[in-house]
């Protein structure tokens, strides 16, 4: 490539071709736009890809801001309610993907994730918009930020393995950190600190947690063991399956109380959150059966025995008074577990923090200090719940930024 050829010129470039910059550049395109979607990656849309077991949940039915986190928990609110689920689901139906609805709302492909993949590039060849895969982007500049209203001028020159381009608009969709083994990389947090914007902490969300050393040994061989618990953190509870693994926890409610938990938080698991563990154990207490035995008619057998020998003595309930009765009762609506760490990044499926909401419009996702520079997608510091918040969030920042590039 000669560093020294003519640049190529697009109204809107946009850096990350998954799925708010897919979404973006079809919205800036069907209005006439000149787009130009830069990936560094050689296959489009890998996370949409492996996405909800290759099924995508690409939407959920119940959208609301309390699906997010963020420092600024009403940002979201103006493009979410611009882009609803509902719009989504034309678009799905437009192409005649078959979809099913699961349990709280989740809305998945009945076949394949690489429908949404095949959809969205179909939609983006209909609004003309061009493609460079395989592409590194090596520098941005700013080349003039003058705009009349009669003329407007390039703004951003963008170096790249594949040449150089220039344009108006430059939309930074390159995502978080999570899975750097198909693609992600910090290039939009680092390009938000080029041009002086904040960025939020960072850490792993909707991620398995990890035992610490002693809690592994106690409890690692039970691995793929799965219950119906309540977990709770920082103020924040969902009900979900439970899965130990040989690392920890995981499974959908430690995945989603994984984004509210800190180092140094316990987690509360309640083992049995439709029952009263008190009035059942009283119900017990002439019996001649072992604690662990009576446990088991409610828990997995080898959870109860062990949860029984890390806690308690396993005695026949005969044994226990009340107020050895009551203490375990609060025990299993209360079992206290203080996570080493988590997973990490490999594994998790989202990052949480990002850039910084209030250096963005809500409206349009445009930076204020740079007018023509855009943030959207996961890189912001917007992240949903499990079950399709993602990529409604993906969507519906992608179409209120390609209403405005
Ligand atoms: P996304 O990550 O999709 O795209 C970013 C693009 O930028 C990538 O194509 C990448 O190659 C490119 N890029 C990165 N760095 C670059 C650079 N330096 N130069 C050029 N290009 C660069 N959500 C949901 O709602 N439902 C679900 O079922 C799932 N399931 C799921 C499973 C797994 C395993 C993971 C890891 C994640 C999910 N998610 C999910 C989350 C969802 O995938 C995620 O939030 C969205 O893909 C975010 O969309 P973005 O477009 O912002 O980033």
């Amino acid at each position: 490539m000669n560093p020294r050829a003519a640049p190529t010129r697009a109204e809107v470039v946009i850096i990350g071709a998954g799925a708010a910059g897919m979404m973006c550049a079809i919205e800036a395109g069907k209005r006439g736009r000149s787009v130009l979607l830069v990936d560094h990656a050689e296959k489009l849309g890998e996370k949409i890809r492996i996405s909800g077991g290759g099924r995508c949940n690409f939407t959920n039915l119940d959208v609301r801001p309390e699906h997010f986190l963020s420092a600024n928990p009403d940002f979201c609110r103006s493009a979410l309610a611009r882009y609803t689920p509902q719009d989504f689901l034309a678009l799905i139906d437009k192409h005649g993907i078959t979809w099913e609805e699961r349990k709280h709302g989740q809305l998945f492909c009945v076949d394949s994730a690489q429908q949404i993949i095949d959809m969205l590039k179909a939609e983006c060849d209909d609004a003309q918009v061009q493609w460079r895969m395989s592409t590194e982007v090596t520098s941005i500049e700013v080349t003039s930020i003058e705009v009349t209203s009669i003329e407007k001028h390039e703004r951003f020159e963008i170096a790249t393995s594949h040449g150089r381009f220039k344009s108006e608009s430059l939309v930074i969709a390159s995502g978080g950190l999570s899975i750097p083994q198909i693609g992600a990389s910090a290039f939009g947090y680092r390009i938000a600190e080029q041009f002086g914007l904040a960025v939020t902490p960072l850490r792993a969300g909707l991620v398995g947690l990890t035992f610490a050393p002693e809690t592994l040994a106690q409890f690692a061989d039970l691995s793929g063991i799965s219950i119906d618990a309540q977990v709770s953190c920082n103020g924040t509870n969902f009900r979900e399956q439970m899965l130990i693994t040989h690392r920890g926890l995981s499974g959908p409610a430690i995945l989603q109380i994984s984004s509210y938990w800190n180092p140094g938080l316990d987690v509360s698991v309640n083992l049995l959150p439709d029952r009263d563990a008190a009035t059942m154990l009283d119900a017990a207490q002439a019996s001649e059966k072992l604690l662990a035995n009576v446990l088991g008619e409610w828990l997995p057998q080898r959870l109860a025995e062990r949860w029984v020998a890390v806690n308690f003595e396993n005695q026949p309930m005969k044994r226990l008074g009340a107020t050895r009765r009551s203490e375990i009762a609060a025990r299993l609506h209360d079992w206290r577990i203080r996570p080493s760490g988590t997973v990490g990044y490999k594994k998790a499926e989202v990052t949480l923090g990002g850039v910084d909401t209030r250096d963005l419009s809500s409206k349009t996702l445009e930076t204020r200090k740079l007018p023509g520079l855009y943030f959207i997608g996961e890189v912001v510091d917007v992240t949903g719940h499990l079950g399709g918040y993602n990529f409604q969030w993906a969507w519906a920042s992608g179409y209120a930024a390609g209403q405005a590039v």
